[in-house]
């Protein structure tokens, strides 16, 4: 199949990376954060999230994030929420739009909001009433869709049940996250078709999880399938809380590396890009896992 022209970048670095950093991140340093990734072309991304902070105290600030950062008027500012209570916060805080998380895995969902995979659904509806009477967009994540920390292999079959529920709901975009980053191109080929049979594919959204070194090959084989929609993080930032063991996503960095090099438009300046990758990593101390982001650091370097 034709590659896409052009894929959209989901920017989760702010969310997805730094809620599993140990130390607590300084407010001022994640608002930053943010306006150097609007800065290098970045149109969507998702800056916090409203969830218990007793859960995730590293993302207990969301407000004061939100309320800090410069906001770029073409740029989208997502808030993550997983209920009523997170959503309210969320609008309060000036989200442009909001994403609410359901898990392909019955365990996952338990350790992860505390509640059935039915229930969540449940609980997921009041935020689609509201969000859609105030013209809200609402992104839909489906977690574990190849594999478990407590349930091991997950079917295709399932993370598409899960997926097409929350599509139906009203989600304008379903993304299907590989949260222990356990799948291959074929598996991750077999989740698409599945989940292609039941949404339309410009509605799927790839959110890979670099565990296994897995994530570059999973997206280029997203983008054979037609994929044009990928969510990645800076200096590949993060991991789960709820998931032991688990790596951050694919590295912004070495996705736009590729996407650049394989003519597809982005819109992301990538030498910025490297260079956001690389003084994060030094800020928060950490070393920078974008690969590409390192060697475009490296031989700028005098
Ligand atoms: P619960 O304990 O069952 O909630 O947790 P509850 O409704 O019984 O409330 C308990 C307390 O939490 C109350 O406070 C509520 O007010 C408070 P208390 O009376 O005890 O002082 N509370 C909240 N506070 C702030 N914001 C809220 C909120 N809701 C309740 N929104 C709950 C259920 C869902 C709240 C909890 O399990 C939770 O917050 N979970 C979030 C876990 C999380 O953030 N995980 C990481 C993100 S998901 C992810 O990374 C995967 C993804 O990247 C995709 C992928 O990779 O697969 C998206
Ligand atoms: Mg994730």
């Amino acid at each position: 199949m034709k590659l896409p022209g052009v894929v959209k970048i989901v920017e989760v670095g702010p969310r997805d990376g730094l809620q599993n950093e140990k130390n607590l991140v300084p407010t001022a340093v994640k608002i930053e954060l943010i306006n150097r990734l609007a800065a290098t072309g970045l149109r969507a991304i998702e800056a916090t999230s409203c969830v218990s902070p007793k859960w995730v105290p590293q993302m207990a600030d969301n407000a004061a994030v939100m309320q800090g950062i410069n906001r770029h008027p073409a740029t989208a500012y997502a808030v993550l929420t997983p209920n009523l209570q997170g959503f309210d916060a969320a609008i309060q805080a000036g989200a442009s739009e909001v994403a609410i998380f359901a898990s392909a895995s019955e365990s996952f969902s338990r350790k992860n909001i505390n509640c059935s995979i039915a229930e969540s659904l449940k609980r997921f509806e009041p935020i689609l009433s509201v969000a859609s009477s105030l013209e809200i967009k609402v992104r839909g994540y489906v977690s574990c869709v190849v594999g478990c920390p407590y349930e091991g292999a997950i079917a295709a079959q399932q993370a598409a049940g899960v997926a097409k529920a929350l599509f139906d709901m009203g989600c304008y975009e379903i993304s299907l996250g590989d949260t222990l980053g356990v799948g291959i191109p074929d598996s991750i080929q077999r989740l698409i078709d599945a989940c292609a049979s039941v949404i339309p594919l410009a509605h799927l959204a790839g959110h890979y999880h670099d565990t296994y070194g897995m994530a570059i090959a999973n997206i280029y084989a997203s983008l054979q399938r037609g994929m044009a929609i990928f969510d990645t993080s800076i200096a590949g930032l993060g991991g789960c809380p709820y998931a032991p063991g688990a790596s951050g996503n694919v590295a912004s960095e070495d996705v736009v590396y590729l996407l650049a090099g394989l003519g597809i438009e982005t819109g992301v300046d990538l030498a910025k890009l490297a260079a956001v990758g690389d003084w994060i990593s030094s800020t928060i101390n950490r070393p920078n896992g974008a690969k590409a982001g390192r060697a475009i650091c490296a031989s700028a370097r005098p």
